[in-house]
């Protein structure tokens, strides 16, 4: 696939569609980078919209159609739920915006190599969360690994386990629904970071469970109802990487211990422990043969951003011609992994996984979201 061209000049036009409980952190981000300029927030709901617009002082608030009419917005930011995410995104490119995506890309795998034809096709970017991966935490334990600081990777180990979003999130629903469960929820920033550090997945063996048909909302308006859970919330997977490592991933919301952030990568040298897969930056302990305890904490390299980072990226790289790093092909690649996920917990056997992504280099150590480039 060839790489769109450098376009335009000055801080790239962005746009919010989806103006819910994510927006507040991309807003905040967004509305602080120099080399962006967000111009506009739409919802399904327009008094929601106008309410986040008049928060972050962004000047223009309404529906999607009025946002993609827009010749000011590049940049469509697809921030709804995961069920609309292709649809969403679809139209957004169909309007000639390039576009970031909430994880995951999409809820079918058809739909999602749909997208990603779409974007090259037209010559528009396509950009997938998580950007978790682009903190400063996972980049700097990305360096190290490249470095041949920890040998040649052998294995990884990763767990998130808590007992659910149920207990916090207003409107839970969607996370224990088709598109949702730990799996997809949560697998996209444990396996982008298994993917950047290890490369891509290669087949999959995984084991699901689950609690019980309904959960309680824990907190909100709807405190107390019940709802329904129609897919696992326990999955606990091995993966083999192309580069021939081997991993293994556990993601519950069936836990009453949380234990969450774990990533280990053990090479021929040393074990490396990442920042929380799912935060842009924390501590890097690495420990050698002999150690009983992790024996050395690496001092994190780079600004802290927080969700919004792979939106500047791309909208860096719109206007230098450069790769962006959190493309559509990453997230289609996770997309698969994790459908292969679900359908080897379902079928008790080892499932392929055929897609590949272009390595994206790692960012630079002095990378700064906060100075203005454009
Ligand atoms: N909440 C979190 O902590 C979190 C963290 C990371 C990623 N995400 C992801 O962000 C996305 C949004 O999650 P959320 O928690 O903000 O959900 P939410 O339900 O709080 O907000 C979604 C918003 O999108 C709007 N919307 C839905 N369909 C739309 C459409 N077709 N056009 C325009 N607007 C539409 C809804 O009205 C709502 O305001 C999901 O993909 C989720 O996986 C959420």
């Amino acid at each position: 696939m060839s790489r769109p061209a450098a376009t335009g000049s000055g801080p790239v036009g962005v746009g919010l569609i989806g103006a819910g409980n994510i927006s507040d952190q991309y807003l905040t981000q967004l509305t602080s980078y120099p080399d962006l300029a967000v111009r506009f927030v739409a919802d399904l709901l327009p008094e929601r919209a106008r309410a986040q617009a008049d928060r972050y002082g962004v000047p223009a608030a309404g529906t999607v159609d009025e946002l993609l009419a827009r010749d000011d917005v590049e940049i469509a930011v697809n921030l709804t739920l995961p069920a609309t995410h292709a649809v969403v995104t679809s139209a957004a490119l169909a309007a000639g915006k390039h576009v970031w995506s909430e994880k995951p890309l999409a809820t079918d795998l058809a739909a999602g190599r749909a997208l990603v034809e779409q974007a090259d096709a037209a010559g528009l970017r396509l950009g997938c969360a998580p950007d978790t991966v682009l903190g400063p935490g996972l980049q700097t334990a990305r360096r190290m690994i490249e470095r041949g600081d920890i040998g040649r990777p052998l294995t990884a180990a990763a767990t998130m386990q808590y007992a659910g979003p149920h207990r916090w999130h207003p409107a839970p629903d969607f996370l224990y629904q088709a598109g949702g469960g730990p799996l997809l929820d949560i697998g996209p920033y444990y396996l982008t970071a298994l993917t950047q550090l290890l490369g891509p997945v290669t087949r999959v063996a995984a084991r699901g469970a689950g609690a019980g048909p309904t959960r309680v909302i824990g907190t909100g308006p709807r405190a107390g109802e019940t709802f329904e859970v129609t897919v696992p919330t326990y999955v606990t997977a091995i993966y083999d990487f192309a580069g021939g490592a081997v991993g293994q991933l556990t993601l519950s919301f069936d836990s009453p211990l949380t234990r969450t952030g774990v990533l280990e990568v053990a090479g021929t040298a040393a074990t490396l422990a990442t920042s929380d897969p799912n935060g842009f930056t924390g501590e890097i302990r690495t420990a050698r043969p002999g150690d009983t305890d992790w024996t050395e904490v690496v001092p994190v390299t780079g600004v802290p951003g927080g969700r919004g980072l792979g939106v500047l990226d791309l909208a860096r790289a719109l206007r230098t011609g450069g790769p962006h790093r959190a493309t559509g092909r990453i997230g289609l690649h996770v997309l698969e992994a994790m459908f292969a996920t679900a359908e080897s917990a379902a079928t008790a056997r080892f499932v392929p996984v055929d897609s590949r992504f272009e390595p994206v280099p790692a960012l630079p150590a002095d990378f700064d979201p906060t100075a203005r480039t454009l």
